[in-house]
């Protein structure tokens, strides 16, 4: 008689179908390279499992909504009414429903004309520079801008034209080199939290015939005096053609973002490949994200809570001797340079409780990978406190004193634009 175990466990053997070389190839160079030659047969993503008391610094729901009462009761109800909903691809979405309202709602609110709601920020950034770029246009891409970003790029087949990071003047000569074209940029980016010059960069897409676009993913929600985002907090709304936002940061969903004109949504609708050939949002997604914009609109006092924490985490890290890049908001990264010495950082943070994430090459260049915190409003003066302790207490254990970003910062010089370029571009 077979014991109880193998009865409740069978094990069924399948074997896997043979891959050909030039896959094989791939996968064992992955292994090779990066699992055992860098990882040392571990996973850089893959720490200690947090524990009850663990400070969680990785999720992006930055105003702490993600169980707000109201979002859960409203996407419980449309659940239990809705189901599931009806099937289909954005194109088949048209007249008076709650996903239509919504995308106005959403358009008001960030003082466009109209908008368009995809299923993530990836699909509404790689949808619009299809939709926009061709093959002879030049996208102006920040050498930071969101891989979703340059992702578009490839599916127009436009020509990339990779901008040092943050640098107006280096975007300017460009332009002025390869002719009008499209100008792809992050408000905040989502590694070190730098913040575009989006003043400068509207000016000369203006004087130069650019179509600029804007992710702002890491803004929405965030900042603005009612969470409009900055392109709305700098008074840019009318100046910017496009922007474009993941509904998972701020806004704590599953789902994208385009603002636009009404004639350009329509357009968008029938000629993008993520809205024909990829399913829409659930009901229970556009009744969770339509409460989620009530309570941001509303409730002031996160935003607030947001701009203080980040602000004291700042201050504090940057005394303690860390590099933060000019981080400027929620976004806020301990620059630890190589894979290696990222992992001698993620165990001494992980193992006194606090979990980060990790960004590495792809997300980054090879000898700039780091530990990303998101602040949220949620966290409490006691939080922080032991955050900036157990990073104060590691400085010896980690090498803080030997990495690069140390070395910069005690130089004075600023992350170093030029020299990473086509690494990024590269990736
Ligand atoms: C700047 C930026 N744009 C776009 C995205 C993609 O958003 P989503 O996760 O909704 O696909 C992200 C998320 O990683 C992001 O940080």
């Amino acid at each position: 008689m077979k014991s109880n175990v193998t009865n409740l466990r069978p094990q069924p053997q399948f074997r896997n179908v043979e891959l050909a070389e030039f896959v094989t190839l791939r996968v064992d160079n992955y292994y090779r390279e990066r699992v055992h030659n860098t990882w040392a047969g571990g996973h850089i993503m893959r720490g200690r499992r947090p524990g009850p008391d663990a400070l969680q610094l990785c999720s992006n729901d930055y105003l702490a909504v993600a169980r707000h009462p109201r979002v859960l009761e409203a996407m419980v109800e449309s659940l239990l009414r809705d189901g599931n909903g009806l099937l289909m691809s954005g194109i088949f979405v048209h007249g008076a429903c709650p996903h239509t309202e919504l995308e106005q709602h959403l358009a008001d609110f960030m003082q466009a004309e109209a908008g368009v709601l995809c299923q993530s920020g990836y699909a509404a950034n790689t949808g619009l520079i299809q939709v926009i770029a061709g093959e002879n246009v030049p996208v102006y891409a920040d050498m930071m801008a969101h891989m979703s970003l340059w992702e578009g790029i490839k599916c127009a087949g436009a020509r990339p034209v990779t901008i040092f990071h943050n640098e107006a003047e280096h975007l300017e000569r460009q332009i002025l080199r390869h002719g009008p074209g499209v100008v792809v940029v992050d408000s905040i980016y989502s590694t070190t939290g730098s913040i575009a010059p989006l003043r400068e960069i509207v000016d000369i897409c203006e004087a130069t015939g650019c179509v600029l676009v804007a992710d702002e993913s890491h803004s929405l929600g965030t900042h603005g005096p009612n969470g409009e985002g900055l392109v709305v907090e700098l008074g840019l709304a009318e100046r910017v053609h496009f922007r474009t936002a993941s509904l998972a940061k701020a806004f704590a969903g599953r789902a994208g973002f385009i603002s636009c004109s009404r004639r350009f949504a329509d357009y968008f609708k029938s000629e993008s490949n993520p809205a024909i050939f990829s399913s829409t949002l659930l009901p229970h997604d556009i009744h969770g994200l339509a409460a989620t914009l009530g309570v941001i609109r509303q409730e002031h006092w996160r935003r607030e809570r947001l701009r203080e924490n980040a602000a004291y985490l700042r201050r504090e890290l940057d005394a303690l001797g860390y590099n933060l890049n000019g981080s400027e908001c929620q976004i806020v990264s301990l620059e630890s340079g190589t894979e290696q010495n990222t992992i001698v950082l993620r165990d001494a943070l992980e193992s006194r409780g606090i979990f980060g994430s990790i960004f590495c090459a792809p997300a980054t260049p090879r000898s700039r990978a780091l530990m990303r915190f998101s602040v949220h409003a949620g966290l409490g003066r006691a939080d922080l406190e032991r955050l900036v302790a157990v990073c104060g207490e590691i400085r010896d254990e980690v090498g803080l004193a030997a990495w690069g970003s140390t070395r910069r910062k005690q130089r004075g010089r600023p992350a170093p634009a030029a020299a990473s370029a086509q690494e990024v571009a590269a990736a």
